[in-house]
């Protein structure tokens, strides 16, 4: 029993958020792995009994190569134009009985719509992870971040939560 963590960043904020869960995560008892996107293989470890899949929201939806190239011309350093969840996702062996719950990062602006954990759950539905649903949004200052006060104890709060379904 344990719990992988799978991340796409550009900013390092999602990152934060992926350790923050995964502290709650280990709190609880429960071995956890944070992976960047591009360093994770495309079979999930058959001792994984949670997947969470998470990444920033870009053009209200999961990133794509344009606007992870967009970013990096913004100044980010911490992901890669190449491989995101978007990616990762549409590679992956699908595992149609292991919970997978997404989460995202965006910023907080009044009615713009649109979220990377929505796009990522039906995306891995689609994919054959059946039992994939949307999770937490966690909210940023601006685009490159930082955490809005208060959203990396509430990612640890979360984490606490989730490590009774692992
Ligand atoms: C090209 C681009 C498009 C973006 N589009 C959106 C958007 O549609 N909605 C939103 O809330 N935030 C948007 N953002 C802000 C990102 O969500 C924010 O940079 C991200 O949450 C930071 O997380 P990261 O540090 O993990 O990359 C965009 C950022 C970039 C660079």
């Amino acid at each position: 029993m344990s719990v992988l963590i799978v991340v796409e960043s550009m900013f390092g904020n999602s990152l934060a958020v992926a350790e923050a869960i995964a502290e709650g995560i280990r709190a609880a008892g429960v071995p956890v792995r944070v992976s960047k996107v591009a360093d994770t293989p495309t079979v999930v470890d058959p001792e994984v009994s949670l997947l969470l899949v998470g990444g920033p929201t870009h053009a209200f939806s999961m990133t794509r190569r344009n606007t992870r190239a967009d970013a990096i011309r913004q100044g980010a350093t911490e992901g890669q134009e190449v491989t995101g969840i978007r990616e990762w996702i549409d590679r992956a062996d699908p595992r149609p009985e292991l919970p997978v719950v997404t989460f995202d990062t965006r910023v907080k602006v009044k009615l713009v719509p649109g979220s990377a954990a929505k796009s990522a759950a039906s995306s891995l539905q689609h994919h054959g992870f059946a039992r994939a649903h949307r999770g937490e949004t966690f909210f940023v200052e601006g685009t490159p971040g930082p955490l809005a006060s208060g959203e990396s104890d509430r990612a640890r709060a979360w984490g606490e939560e989730l490590a009774s379904h692992a």
